[in-house]
């Protein structure tokens, strides 16, 4: 099976075989094949994924639909959406029904069900934040097993399915979400909104609008969003960094560790639009590495440990990659 639509880098690479999940009646039998399977690999979008070579086994393809309402208190609702539903579109549809919580992360590519691998997050709310639990299925012991939030083990960009990838199925999330609008706005560009009227439409458009200049669309320029994760240092290397470049941006994540902005560091370096071959660095999101047309996921995969040996060297630091390298 040819899996270049089944990537947002675009990337040419094929798989043995390709199963499709849309149903519950055929979850069973799914398992069945997917422990026969010699190294499989469950995939929803392909947003977050970089493939280097033909897949040794066979593609799981989760695109089971569905998604119920139900009234928690009078505040709150529960939203429980099946793994294939697409992200964006279930914060949209939460929108309409002036379900608020999810404003902040509109337009992330990708499926439901890979939402909790990385704990996806985006202007200043992760998944985490919304989440009541995940429905999985242990794919060694066939069974099923609902986790709550705290078992998930969530981090920045990291969970316990991450950690244990191939293993857990994701089936199903569910949400817990808002009757009344609470905005978070702390992180830029929100903070230059108006707070007076402010609606959760107002936050929905501001990020989209943000993401639509900032972040290629894969559709047009294949890309994975940031191919690495933001480098949390020790207080004392920021410190350090910021006498040398005062205009480093830095996020405090607790007393003795501070964030990175990765993007900002390979932009130092001069590497925004930097190109080898078809494979490039965004030339407005230097974090971003994109296909031009024809790059394999090999050349992109070099471009990216090129970017990475040369943080290292001026910087000091060890960029992460964020996108799974396959
Ligand atoms: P895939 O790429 O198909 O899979 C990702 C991983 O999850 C793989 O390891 C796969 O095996 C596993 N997986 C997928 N589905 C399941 C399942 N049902 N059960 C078990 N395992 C599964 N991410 C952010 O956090 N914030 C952003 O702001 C953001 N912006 C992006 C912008 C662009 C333009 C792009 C291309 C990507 C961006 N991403 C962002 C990354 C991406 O959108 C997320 O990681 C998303 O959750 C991936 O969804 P997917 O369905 O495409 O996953
Ligand atoms: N910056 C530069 N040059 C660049 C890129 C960024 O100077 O080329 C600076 C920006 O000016 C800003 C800072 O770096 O001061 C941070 O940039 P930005 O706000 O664009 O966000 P980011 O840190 O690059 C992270 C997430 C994104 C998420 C945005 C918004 C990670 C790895 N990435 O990007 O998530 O959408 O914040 O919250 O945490 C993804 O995970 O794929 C993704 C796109």
């Amino acid at each position: 099976a040819d899996l270049t639509e089944f990537n947002t880098f675009g990337v040419r690479s094929n798989a043995k075989r390709l199963w499709t999940l849309d149903s519950l009646e055929d979850l069973s039998e799914f398992i069945t094949l997917y422990n026969e399977s010699r190294n499989p690999l469950i995939l929803g979008g392909g947003s977050n994924v970089l493939l280097t070579k033909d897949v040794e086994g066979d593609v799981f393809h989760v695109a089971i639909k569905g998604v119920t309402y139900e009234n928690n208190d009078d505040t709150s609702v529960f939203v429980t959406a099946m793994a294939g539903e697409n992200w964006h579109q279930l914060v949209e549809a939460c929108l309409k029904k002036n379900l608020y919580g999810l404003e902040n992360l509109a337009l992330i590519p990708g499926t439901v069900g890979a939402a909790p691998i990385q704990n996806i997050g985006a202007y200043g709310v992760e998944l985490k934040d919304r989440l009541v639990s995940v429905q999985a299925i242990d794919l060694e012991k066939g069974e099923f097993r609902t986790f709550n939030v705290d078992e998930c083990a969530f981090g920045y960009r990291d969970s316990l399915f991450k950690r244990q990838l191939g293993r857990w199925l994701i089936v199903s999330i569910t949400l817990r979400l808002s009757r009344q609008f609470e905005p978070v706005i702390n992180y830029s560009p929100l903070n230059q909104l108006e707070t007076n009227d402010l609606t959760a439409k107002d936050i929905f458009d501001t990020v989209v609008k943000t993401r639509q200049a900032k972040l290629p669309d894969p559709k047009r320029l294949g890309n994975g969003g940031s191919f690495f994760k933001n480098p949390v240092v020790d207080k004392s290397l920021a410190e350090s960094l910021k006498q040398e470049f005062p205009d480093m941006p830095t996020y405090m994540v607790d007393d003795s560790n501070v964030k990175l902005a990765a993007g900002w560091l390979i932009d130092q370096l001069g590497l925004k639009g930097y190109r080898e071959g078809d494979a490039g660095v965004h030339e407005h999101q230097a974090l971003v590495l994109v296909n031009f047309k024809s790059a394999s996921g090999e050349q992109i995969n070099q471009l990216a440990d090129t970017v990475l040996a040369k943080v290292k060297a001026r910087f000091g630091i060890a960029l992460e990659k964020e996108v799974r390298v396959i």
